[in-house]
């Protein structure tokens, strides 16, 4: 599959995916759970990834419904929510009224921002996850000012390793490689993801400063709207990683 099928093939996904994923999620993207990371909703508030957004230039690559990135502009940041699917810019225009939100429609691997000016940039399961990290890490990284934050949730390498499509929820068995892990084909869309040491080496040749990789722990109780992330696996092992990365 070449890089304009992929995009188009997820594209097209998420046209498709849309409205179900907008009904099926709204409790867990809305109201207190709209700034926060990942699966489980783990607080903006308590990560603290983002630092202080008042007047400061904020984009979310692959904003969905951009819920995230309306609530970051309520905090006082210029928010810029970019995303692929044209059905999900719609739900993100419906609830982005007042307008506070700039929405622009693009991939997040080559973008028609300008070099420089943002802050932070960020991505909650968004284009970190669906495009690929070695066109989008270095098109974050011309877009990003210099000092800015790049901050993004994704899938843990352990958790592509142990979830074969076939099966409903991550087992506790290796079914894939480790070394190699790049691009992964699935009947509803491609994803991203590398090995930890390969994400590093991309990272620092982009000129980031590794700040911090959280791999998330959800708390005893925690609950999530999204299916095959059964709280006793992710109270075991990592299933999702957060990276702080500040551009030198
Ligand atoms: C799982 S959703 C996450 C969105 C948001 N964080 C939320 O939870 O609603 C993934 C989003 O990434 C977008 N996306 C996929 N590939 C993309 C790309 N290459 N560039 C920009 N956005 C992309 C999809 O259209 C979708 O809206």
């Amino acid at each position: 599959m070449t890089e304009e099928d992929y995009i188009s093939f997820n594209r097209t996904q998420w046209e498709l995916a849309s409205d179900e994923y907008q009904e099926e999620h709204d409790s867990d993207l809305s109201g207190e759970r709209a700034a926060a990371w990942g699966t489980w909703r783990i607080p903006e508030d308590e990560l603290r990834l983002l630092g202080d957004v008042r007047d400061k230039d904020v984009l979310e690559l692959g904003c969905g419904a951009a819920r995230w990135s309306i609530a970051l502009a309520e905090r006082g940041a210029r928010a810029v929510g970019l995303d692929l699917s044209t059905r999900q810019l719609e739900h993100a225009r419906g609830l982005n009224r007042a307008g506070d939100v700039s929405l622009v429609q693009a991939s997040a691997h080559s973008t028609p921002l300008r070099t420089e000016s943002f802050d932070v940039v960020f991505s909650d399961y968004g284009a970190t996850t669906f495009a690929d990290p070695y066109q989008t890490v270095p098109e974050v990284a011309r877009i990003l000012r210099s000092a800015g934050t790049f901050a993004f949730v994704t899938s843990s390498p352990l958790l592509m390793m142990t979830w074969p499509e076939e099966l409903e929820e991550p087992s506790t068995t290796l079914y894939r490689d480790y070394f190699g892990m790049h691009r992964f084909e699935f009947s509803d869309g491609v994803e991203f993801q590398l090995p930890h040491g390969e994400w590093i080496r991309l990272f620092r040749a982009n000129g980031f400063e590794i700040q911090d990789l959280i791999e998330i722990q959800p708390p005893e109780g925690a609950t999530t709207t999204y299916e095959g992330r059964p709280l006793s696996w992710a109270r075991r092992w990592p299933a999702e990683d957060v990276w702080r990365l500040r551009k030198k």
